[in-house]
């Protein structure tokens, strides 16, 4: 537990007050529920902002100065608003840079500010500590500067940061919901039209649980990008094929894949297979979670899961173990991987009564078999990124 006091009181002692506008801000990361891999394929995603968050204090300065501490991390970079550019030493402060040179890009001035930021989201864990970091950048710069940027364009501007700054070609899920999250609901995003839907997620007897299983696999950028490679290319053999507007596989229904399967090369149709029957499951979900229909929400979570590791082949031996171990567990009604993939964490239901003994006997199934001790966070869902005005919050 920190206050916010405290969090002023180390601004205040590393950076001499300007007497310009000042203000705290946080963002959080997100646990994707459903929906995995389809985002980049104008598809639909129903992810959740979690109780993890970034904190960031901000003063304007009279110069064009940028001067950032990590506090988490010791670390510390100054640069100028006039000249940014990617840095090869210090990466994480291009997540700052980025989201700057996109605001400025949108036609919004800036001005410098002097910056201080701390996290409880782990990193490189799927829990989109990245679009965190973008998200509370950009809402301290724009609120400081007094700037009227909208939540959905806030959202894009800080993938677009991270498409051309930081050069990670993700979709648009992490930022969205990052900015948008709301208490107690889930944000059903259709992914081509930008537009979502609250679906509630509040249930007395249900609980998500994220389970880490703290490895991360090098090639998750490379691999994410043959992904979407690999999904254009079905894309491209639809298009030609059934000769109408086919915009990505979002387009393509159930029965025409599985008219033309056989002539794909069976990778891509493995991949297509996953994208356009999980764009089904999330419509599902959607449906069985409005009529609190949660066992059968929890069953499209154990189908997604399956598609991942099979058809897309973005799971790892760690995620498939702890979804094995969780679905032997007494009240789990689904688990499966959660993210980009390759490591990172897995997302399960599971009726609340269970969930001391779930905790339990998976920290030692798991750390017996592969001689790692899991973190698991129980959440509900968040709200979005936010101005923090109250003197008193929880931190760490
Ligand atoms: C990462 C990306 C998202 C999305 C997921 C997979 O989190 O940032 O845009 O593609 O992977 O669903």
């Amino acid at each position: 537990m920190q206050d916010l006091n405290k969090l002023w009181k180390l601004f205040n002692e590393k950076f001499t007050d300007t007497g310009l506008a000042k203000g705290a801000f946080s963002a959080p990361g997100r646990v994707n529920l459903i929906g995995e891999h389809t985002d980049y394929n104008e598809g639909f995603v129903l992810p959740i902002a979690i109780g993890k968050k970034i904190i960031m204090l901000g003063q304007l300065r009279n110069d064009q100065l940028v001067q950032v501490f990590d506090l988490g991390y010791k670390a510390e970079v100054k640069f100028s608003l006039d000249n940014l550019f990617p840095s090869k030493k210090d990466t994480w402060a291009n997540y700052l840079m980025g989201v700057m040179d996109e605001i400025q890009k949108a036609g919004h001035p800036l001005q410098g500010a002097n910056l201080i930021f701390t996290s409880d989201i782990p990193q490189k864990a799927g829990l989109s500590s990245s679009a965190a970091l973008e998200v509370v950048t950009a809402l301290t710069m724009a609120k400081l500067n007094s700037l009227k940027i909208k939540p959905i364009e806030m959202a894009h501007l800080c993938r677009r940061a991270e498409n051309n700054f930081v050069g990670v070609a993700c979709g648009i899920m992490d930022q969205y919901v990052s900015c948008l999250g709301q208490k107690n609901y889930a944000l059903f995003i259709d992914c081509r039209t930008n537009k979502y839907e609250l679906v509630l997620f509040k249930d007395h007897n249900y609980q998500i649980v994220i389970c880490n299983s703290k490895v991360q696999r090098g090639l998750i950028d490379s691999e994410y990008n043959r992904r979407k490679e690999e999904c254009k290319i079905a894309a491209e053999f639809f298009k030609h094929n059934l000769k109408r507007e086919i915009r990505a596989l979002r387009d393509i229904s159930i029965d025409e894949y599985k008219r033309y399967q056989s002539q794909l090369p069976e990778v891509i149709a493995r991949r297509a297979r996953h994208v356009i029957s999980e764009n089904y499951r999330v419509q599902a979900g959607v449906r069985a979670l409005r009529m609190g229909n949660y066992s059968t929400f929890g069953q499209l979570m154990i189908e997604s899961h399956q598609s991942l590791k099979e058809d897309y082949e973005v799971s790892c031996a760690e995620l498939d173990l702890l979804v094995d171990l969780a679905l032997k567990q007494e009240g789990v009604l689904g688990a499966r991987m959660t993210g980009a993939g390759f490591g990172g964490c897995t997302v399960n239901l599971i009726e609340k009564n269970y969930i001391n003994c779930f905790m339990k006997s998976i920290k030692n199934e798991y750390r017996k078999i592969t001689g790692i001790l899991p973190d698991i966070y129980i959440t509900l869902p968040a709200e979005g990124a936010k101005q923090i005005m109250k003197k008193l919050l929880e931190v760490l």
